[in-house]
């Protein structure tokens, strides 16, 4: 398995593939590999010759130093777990911090045509800038024919898809389901860094999540994101952060439900220090 750390000789091998017909899938990812990533790749795997999984933690998408510093990096046994996966047919990159920013690391600022303003975007000053810019400099240096993207960070998904359109990108950004432990929690590699007790507590986002989309078959939004409120409330371990029933297409908080439209609900929680996200499909 090729692990590469440049950029340029990523690009020039890729160069080589892709005039040998070869498509090519990419995965961004910032390591601390768990299935979540892989069932990405899998699907690039499906749907492409080969498949580049990038994983470098990005220093300017992080609004919070100390979640940068305490962010797991974990790059042997990343490198073990795509193995298994498949021997020949990924490349990995894993760039330092000056081969992808030089000495300059800084954002370059974006509008997503208001994505950027709701919910990670509010609560995280500077995130999506930070992410535009290295997805888009990835883009650039992977040229690939697909990316794909997990739906577990949905806000992000749409703020890609929009980043391709509004930037005229070559390239198809694919979706991918929410993959969960047993118990409902959504797999994120910062579940590694939760207590056992939080670990324990931490089931209970995904369980009221699907209460929640019951719920809203028959009450409104503000009711339904009462409800919310009040269970996490009693909640000793959990700290609700915001719970948004939002329109799919705007992320818009849903003001007059129709049956004209998607929506999805959009949680963030503390457990302890460890800040998590998840959301669910609700028509
Ligand atoms: P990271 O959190 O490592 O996630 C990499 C990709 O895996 C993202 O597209 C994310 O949505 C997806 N993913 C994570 N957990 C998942 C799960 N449980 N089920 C399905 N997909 C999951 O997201 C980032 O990194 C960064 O912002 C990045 C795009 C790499 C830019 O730095």
């Amino acid at each position: 398995m090729k692990n590469i750390q440049n950029k340029t000789d990523l690009s020039n091998h890729i160069k080589d593939l892709k005039a040998k017909g070869k498509s090519i899938g990419f995965v961004p990812t910032m390591g601390a590999l768990h299935n979540g990533h892989l069932s990405l790749v899998n699907s690039g795997l499906k749907e492409n010759d080969l498949v580049v999984v990038s994983i470098f933690v990005n220093p300017t998408q992080f609004d919070n130093k100390e979640d940068l510093v305490k962010y797991p990096r974990t790059l042997d046994a990343d490198i073990a777990l795509l193995k298994t996966v498949s021997a020949n047919n990924i490349i990995i990159y894993s760039p330092t911090v000056a081969d992808i920013y030089g000495n300059n690391i800084v954002s370059q600022s974006f509008t997503f045509d208001g994505l950027e303003h709701e919910m990670e975007g509010a609560f995280r000053p500077g995130h999506f800038d930070g992410v535009g810019t290295i997805v888009k400099r990835l883009f650039e240096i992977v040229k690939p024919d697909r990316a794909y993207f997990g739906e577990k960070d949905f806000q992000q998904l749409q703020i890609i898809k929009k980043l391709v359109e509004l930037h005229h990108l070559d390239v198809d950004v694919i979706g991918c389901s929410i993959h969960r432990a047993e118990d409902g929690l959504a797999m994120s590699s910062r579940n590694a860094r939760l207590s056992p007790e939080h670990r324990s507590a931490a089931p209970f986002i995904y369980k009221t999540l699907n209460t929640a989309k019951t719920m809203f078959g028959t009450k409104s939004a503000g009711t339904v994101t009462e409800w919310v409120r009040s269970q996490f409330k009693k909640q000793a371990l959990l700290e609700l952060e915001y719970f948004i029933i939002a329109d799919i297409t705007t992320l818009k908080p849903v003001k007059r439900k129709s049956t004209q439209k998607s929506y999805r609900a959009f949680i963030a929680v503390y457990a302890g220090d460890i800040r998590l996200i998840d959301n669910i499909a609700l028509n």
